[in-house]
């Protein structure tokens, strides 16, 4: 009986070392469970003499505790060992490519004009958003009741303080008055920044928007500068072989003002869908400084000229990456932005 018990036992013990986790109940009974072989040795004790019994009772509870300690071992051993499968690394795949995210076409613009006006000595400046319909409009020769407030549809700020004052600023001329303030002439900066119209959104308006505002002010500033200034832009940011036209337009802060508009970058001013037939693009107003306006910062209008200009950094994207919508801008969709990554 001794034999028998240990030879079962050595037997179940070599075969628990090689059961895998989905097997391990099955050998569990086979030998310890109600038919199992440990327990039918268990009931032929019955059988023996009364002096055998202890012992042989003795060595086969000995024998079950064994294998069942040695069950539950192996039970942790093979856990163990499956879940560190689910968090080894198996470093033969191929690695994770890590998505890389892109500049905004337009900040990839901004940052092109920034540049192309550093080269020539044009300092950007900043200007509030917030800003006070004194320095929207009325420093730039626009006073309360000017129809031409209409060229500017405003979203106005409530402010207790000053009713019916403040504003999002609706274009970056604003910035003119506030930097003219503060220096003296020379002056060559531009101002980069977003800019609010309570607009009807269509393909080519949105609420918010950026422009660019160009300023240079000394003396002899003249129309061949702001001319000169424009083709050279143009040229930097569309080819070498683009052209210029001014024709006359109106801004209550210029005189003369003008329209900018350069030789079409895709047809070369033959005329094609882009330019709408006519080989010309429009690309910015302009004009010379008014007088009133270098008057109003204190400048001696006799003395001082200057050019300004301001452009929609949306439609100079457009321009140059083909987009027909502006409201694709600021929808977010990656399926768009990807594009520019
Ligand atoms: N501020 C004008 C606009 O938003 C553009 C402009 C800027 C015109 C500077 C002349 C000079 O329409």
């Amino acid at each position: 009986m001794q034999d028998q018990i240990e030879q079962l036992v050595a037997r179940a013990l070599e075969e628990l070392a090689g059961t895998p986790a989905a097997d391990l109940d099955d050998w569990r009974r086979r030998y310890t469970g109600r038919s199992g072989e440990l327990t039918g040795i268990l009931r032929g004790i019955g059988k023996l003499s009364a002096g055998e019994r202890p012992l042989a009772g003795q060595l086969a509870n000995a024998a079950r505790q064994r294998l069942e300690s040695a069950f539950e071992d192996r039970k942790t051993v093979v856990e163990a060992e499956s879940s560190a499968d689910v968090e080894a690394i198996d470093v033969t795949l191929p690695g994770y490519r890590p998505v890389v995210g892109g500049l905004h076409p337009v900040t990839q613009t901004l940052r092109d004009i920034r540049r192309v006006f550093a080269n020539i000595g044009f300092r950007a400046v900043d200007s509030p958003e917030v800003e006070w319909d004194e320095y929207n409009f009325e420093k730039l020769n626009i006073p309360r009741d000017h129809p031409a407030r209409d060229m500017w549809d405003t979203f106005f700020v409530d402010n207790p303080d000053r009713p019916g004052e403040m504003l999002l600023r609706t274009h970056t001329s604003p910035a003119q008055a506030r930097v003219m303030e503060q220096t003296d002439p020379p002056i060559r900066i531009i101002t980069p920044g977003r800019c609010y119209r309570y607009e009807d959104v269509d393909a080519s308006h949105e609420a918010t928007f950026f422009q660019v505002e160009g300023l240079a002010v000394d003396t002899n500033i003249t129309m061949a500068d702001l001319r000169g200034t424009l083709e050279y832009f143009a040229r930097a940011l569309f080819g070498e072989d683009r052209r210029i036209r001014i024709r006359g337009s109106y801004f209550p802060f210029t005189e003369p003002s003008c329209e900018a508009e350069m030789s079409c970058h895709v047809c070369g001013g033959d005329g094609c869908r882009v330019c709408g037939r006519t080989g010309w693009i429009e690309m910015l107003g302009a004009g010379m400084v008014h007088p009133d306006v270098l008057e109003g910062v204190g400048y001696d209008h006799r003395k001082y000229s200057g050019f300004a200009f301001g452009m929609g950094v949306e439609r100079i994207a457009m321009l140059r990456y083909g987009i027909d919508d502006i409201r694709h801008f600021y929808r977010n969709d990656l399926r768009f932005l990807r594009q520019f990554n």
